[in-house]
């Protein structure tokens, strides 16, 4: 039987720091305990064949030699991309299959292309005995992400990389992992698909037209970032919850909320929330909100009276790993 391996990586969502982290400045993000699974088998030939149902990819098929180069569809580009960026560092000859599944809708926003580019890394590492340390499977896996959206901070690529609940700096400068100790998250998916690319992109042309109030307020983020690991750390839920608040009000100054998220996010901070705001790149996917055990039914209905759906699911769980 052919050798095969099988990994799997968290999704993330953004705490805060969204968009300012894309300027040099820290933001704290967690991995979701939904996960988007590889499994990678040997090939004789040198080909890569890719079936990803989550992105319509059914029985794709690339010579090794030819991969980054000619036609690649869309939903394929960041595992082609990170086959050819691995054999480039990591020399192998033989062929590989791919197979890949995900507990999450691709729709979310939790960063399924950055957990399958991940599980490529992994598990390319695993299957030719290489082990590589999970720093160079994060520098290998954000290189990759860069060379297909040319942007890009890589906290999603760290959280599919190594788990928990991280203080982190564009490109991986800062990737430190909190001591937090439970998380009272409530996220709303607003049903609506964010792109990112084009917020990073719409921000950074406000950024070109008044630079000097558009670096104020990145500066301004980033300051939230010292007293809100420290609240998350202590279990301060209602400094964190102020924290997110100011951090929302940047935002929407930012132009990145909508009027649907902020539907959202007023319904859970009158229901008791502690505080609330978008996560990511705004306009769309999730927003979160931050309450006790006592509100959270109360706020999650006001979620969904507002719209959203909400999405019950764990944070801080555990980075890319081999599955038995
Ligand atoms: O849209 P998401 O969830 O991938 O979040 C994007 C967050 C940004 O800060 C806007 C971009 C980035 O890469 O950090």
């Amino acid at each position: 039987m052919s050798p095969s391996i099988r990994v799997s990586a968290p999704g993330k969502l953004m705490l805060l720091g969204e968009h300012a982290v894309v300027y040099g400045h820290p933001c704290i993000v967690t991995a979701v305990g939904q996960r988007l699974t590889a499994t990678l088998t040997e090939t004789e030939a040198p080909f890569l064949e890719l079936t990803a149902p989550e992105v319509t990819i059914e029985g794709y098929r690339k010579p090794l030699a030819d991969l980054g180069r000619g036609e690649i569809p869309k939903g394929a580009g960041f595992v082609e991309l990170a086959v050819r960026n691995f054999r480039r560092r990591h020399p192998f000859s033989h062929g590989v299959k791919i197979e890949t599944a995900s507990e999450f809708s691709a729709q979310f926003g939790f960063g399924s292309s950055s957990a399958s580019t991940v599980c490529v890394m992994k598990g390319l590492s695993e299957l030719i005995g290489l082990n590589l340390p999970a720093r160079e499977i994060f520098d290998l896996a954000y290189e990759t992400v860069l060379d297909v959206q040319k942007k890009g901070s890589g906290f999603d690529v760290a959280a599919a990389t190594f788990g928990g609940t991280l203080l982190f700096e564009k490109g991986g400068k800062v990737i430190e992992q909190l001591s937090v100790q439970s998380l009272p998250l409530i996220i709303g998916y607003t049903g609506i698909k964010a792109d990112t690319v084009s917020l990073i992109d719409a921000v950074k042309r406000k950024a070109e037209k008044y630079p000097a109030i558009v670096e104020q307020i990145y500066g301004s983020i980033g300051q939230l970032i010292p007293d809100a690991r420290s609240a998350l750390e202590r279990g301060d839920w209602r400094s964190l919850g102020e924290l997110m608040d100011v951090n929302q009000g940047y935002l929407e100054v930012l132009g990145v909320s909508s009027a649907k998220l902020a539907m959202m996010i007023h319904a859970a901070r009158e229901a008791g929330a502690l505080g609330a705001k978008l996560s990511g790149a705004g306009k769309g996917d999730c927003m979160i909100a931050i309450a006790g055990t006592q509100q959270a039914n109360v706020v999650k209905n006001a979620i969904a009276k507002a719209g959203g759906e909400v999405i019950d699911i764990s944070v801080q769980v555990e980075g890319v790993r081999l599955e038995t």
